[in-house]
């Protein structure tokens, strides 16, 4: 198939660019430039918030599919709509675990929580601004999966994925923040009561999404390594890389370390599963997916 991924330069997108490559397909990426594309993969430049220049480097050019690495806005997802609206045939937009951050009621969290028909879009929010995105990134993710369910000229998916670890190449910061602590003995501020989450090693979601791209299902799924984990299964894995010591300090408020969370959200990966996707277990790579992150010099 002729592939199209917007992004693929960071994190997951450099592996299922790879695994993409490697499964015979003809793939192309479109960002801003800034590193250069491997070998044998073309490049396309663009910012992808501006539609005239994503319209030009574009022009003369479809995809069988097209995966968006990088859709965060409303704004982005309505662009997208119309300038791939001739140019593909199936859109898959990378999501979040995030879109659920109001619900909290069911646990683990299936896809139907989450009604995107009631989800008020508002292209006219300061999206651009980037601590406005920041503090924004569930809604903004919440607002573009709206934007494309309601009205896609082609058919749509959105991957919510779960938190991801793993990669000497993970570039958040979120296990070295335990690390750093447990090597020195610090504490880590954890909230009064703690829930587990639901986590996916990097190299499966971007397996995932290759899988994904070779479907035909549409809407969202949820996806995600079976076996939630909490944040002290996380440290007790550092801490055998590392030594030192967790302690944990519990606040009523405030802020929390980035793996801790004062509200229930995991998912639940049985659309996934029922579509024909193996997961693995987490307890299978946690401790390879903690070395590799925190096992590199810093
Ligand atoms: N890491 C996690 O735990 C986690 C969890 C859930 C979901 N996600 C989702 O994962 C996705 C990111 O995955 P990834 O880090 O592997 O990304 P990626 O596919 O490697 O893409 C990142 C690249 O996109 C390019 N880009 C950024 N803004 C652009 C723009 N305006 N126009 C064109 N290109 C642009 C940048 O390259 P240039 O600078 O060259 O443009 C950047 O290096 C996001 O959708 C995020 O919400 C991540």
């Amino acid at each position: 198939m002729d592939l199209l991924v917007i992004g693929g330069s960071r994190y997951f997108g450099k592996r299922l660019i790879t695994l993409l490559r490697e499964s015979g397909h003809r793939v192309t990426v479109l960002n801003r430039g800034s590193s250069a594309a491997p070998e044998g993969i073309e490049r396309l430049v663009a910012d992808r918030d501006d539609e005239n220049a994503l319209t030009s480097a574009l022009a003369g050019r479809s995809f069988d599919v097209v995966v968006d690495q990088v859709c965060y806005t409303p704004r982005q997802a309505e662009i997208a709509r119309r300038v791939f609206a001739t140019r593909t045939r199936r859109y898959v937009m990378t999501s979040t675990v995030e879109v659920y951050e109001y619900e909290d009621s069911a646990v683990p969290v299936a896809e139907s929580a989450l009604d995107l028909a009631a989800v008020t879009v508002d292209t006219g929010l300061p999206w651009e601004d980037p601590e406005f995105l920041d503090a924004h990134y569930g809604e903004g993710k919440r607002q573009a999966e709206a934007v494309f369910a309601t009205g896609s000229p082609f058919a749509w998916t959105s991957v919510r994925v779960a938190h991801v670890l793993g990669g000497a190449d993970d570039f958040t910061g979120r296990l070295d923040h335990y690390a750093r602590r447990i090597r020195a003995g610090e504490p880590i501020s954890v909230p009064v009561v703690n829930h587990p989450a639901t986590y996916v090693y990097v190299e499966e979601i971007a397996a995932f999404l290759a899988w994904a791209v070779g479907a035909d299902f549409t809407g969202p799924v949820n996806a995600h390594s079976h076996g939630p984990l909490a944040t002290a299964d996380l440290c007790a894995e550092i801490e055998k890389l590392v030594g030192g010591r967790t302690v944990f300090r519990e606040v009523e408020v405030g802020e929390v370390s980035p793996f801790s969370f004062t509200r229930s959200y995991g998912m639940d990966n049985s659309r996934a599963t029922a579509l024909g996707y193996s997961f693995t277990n987490s307890g299978e790579w946690l401790a390879r997916a903690v070395s590799e992150t925190v096992g590199v010099e810093r």
